[in-house]
């Protein structure tokens, strides 16, 4: 009993092991970033998910339309919807993402994509893996960036949470060695390492940023979290001019309000699951995960989307049309950076800093007793185009009150 245990948990760890082997070597070619001014058409798929996510995503989708009008017209940009990403389809053919939809999203350049469930043992779907972490591995998307920006409170951090490593990357493919028994893997690459923290401090030389600070558990979690620590020291002294710090993810935890301490940081790297974590706690500072988007970008690939869940109860109680598309227009804001349209995402930004925390004049509640994601879209849409828009924004984000 005691031999056929240790000798099928070495064949688990060895088929592990070999993947990973593997993975190490792709990640070390390393490929150029997209050039997208090279690109015709840049093709974008919207994927609308589960839940909330089609409304969301539908809306989000017509800013982006109205935005890139000009782009749509002389064919420098297609949009898709892709459709098929939906726990129902998922649990049917019990896959994270099904063959037929990952083809679709690999044909685009660019997604934004609305939440989907992630099923957990003991609800009614099979306990088959997030689609959301199936998609990073699968396009290698692997730096998650989420800004978090409260500026009335000296607030303006953004996170690069690396994307496809950690307890993450092999968070389906655990060990139940016996009853009793039970492993995870963690796993930290070199190369893995190094692309998040380069990508770190390339956006914080690109953005006159002064600190880029990494967050682990070093000081426990000695030869993973030790790795990317020595990496980051390592990549630090290329970029001599700014200044490279390290906190435990505890302490960080405590730091992020902490409103004297809090100001001081600037950019943050950290392994996935912190990442995940301290994320979650920042964007509540800005009100909330519902008004945070995430990056998702890979060398290749690049998807864009909301870090909230899919709310299927808003649905059921057929409340989605109230559902709060600002996290969705905070992505797609990301994807049009990230494709060269800087000034119509920084708009974008700013419109729904205007909308959604300083003038309000319309205010989604998920009920009837606010407005719908349509309406409030109009209204962000019209605040986009207005000559004053960033001179109200300058004033409003120095004096306003944050929601
Ligand atoms: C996020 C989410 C996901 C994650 C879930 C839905 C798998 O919490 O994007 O932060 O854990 O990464
Ligand atoms: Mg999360």
């Amino acid at each position: 009993m005691k031999n056929d245990v240790i000798k099928n948990s070495l064949e688990h760890f060895k088929s592990v092991l070999e993947d990973q082997l593997k993975r190490v070597e792709r990640l070390k070619e390393n490929p150029d970033w997209t050039d997208y001014s090279a690109i015709k058409p840049i093709i974008i798929g919207v994927i609308g998910g589960d839940g909330i996510g089609p409304y969301i995503a539908d809306e989000a989708k017509r800013a982006l339309e109205f935005l890139l009008k000009e782009d749509i017209s002389n064919g420098k940009v297609e949009m898709r919807t892709i459709e098929g990403l939906t726990i129902e389809k998922r649990a049917e053919v019990k896959k994270a993402i099904p063959d037929d939809v990952l083809a679709e999203i690999k044909k685009c350049h660019l997604c934004l994509k609305g939440p989907t469930t992630t099923p957990k043992k003991g609800d009614k779907w099979p306990n088959i893996e997030s689609a959301n972490v199936a998609m990073r591995k699968e396009l290698d998307l692997f730096a998650n960036i989420r800004p978090v920006r409260v500026l009335s409170e000296g607030i303006d951090w953004t996170f690069f949470r690396e994307n496809t490593e950690d307890l993450y990357a092999l968070g389906n493919r655990g060990l139940d060695a016996t009853e009793d028994l039970a492993f995870d893997f963690k796993v930290i690459t070199t190369p893995g390492s190094e692309r998040i923290i380069r990508a770190a401090f390339d956006f914080a030389k690109a953005n006159g940023k002064k600190k880029v600070t990494a967050v682990t558990k070093a000081n426990v979690v000695k030869t993973t979290d030790g790795k990317f620590l020595n990496v980051f020291y390592e990549i630090a002294k290329e970029y001599p001019g700014i200044e490279a710090d390290d906190w435990y993810i505890d302490i960080m935890t405590a730091k992020l309000i902490d409103t004297k301490r809090r100001t001081q940081f600037e950019v943050f790297v950290l392994p996935n699951l912190y990442g995940d974590i301290l994320t979650d706690e920042a964007a509540e500072f800005q009100g909330g995960v519902g008004t945070a988007g995430s990056a998702n970008v890979g060398k290749q690939y690049a998807m864009f989307e909301a870090i909230h869940g899919s709310a299927p109860r808003m649905v059921d109680e057929g409340r989605a049309k109230y559902a709060d598309p600002s996290s969705m227009l905070r992505a797609s804001a990301m994807m049009l950076k990230h494709m060269g349209h800087t000034e119509k995402g920084e708009r974008l930004d700013m419109a729904l800093d205007i909308c959604g925390n300083y003038e309000k004049k319309y205010t989604l509640t998920g009920r009837s007793d606010g407005a719908t994601g349509r309406e409030y879209v109009d209204y962000v849409m019209e605040t986009i185009q207005r000559d004053d828009l960033k001179q109200r924004w300058e004033e409003l984000s120095k004096t306003g009150q944050p929601a």
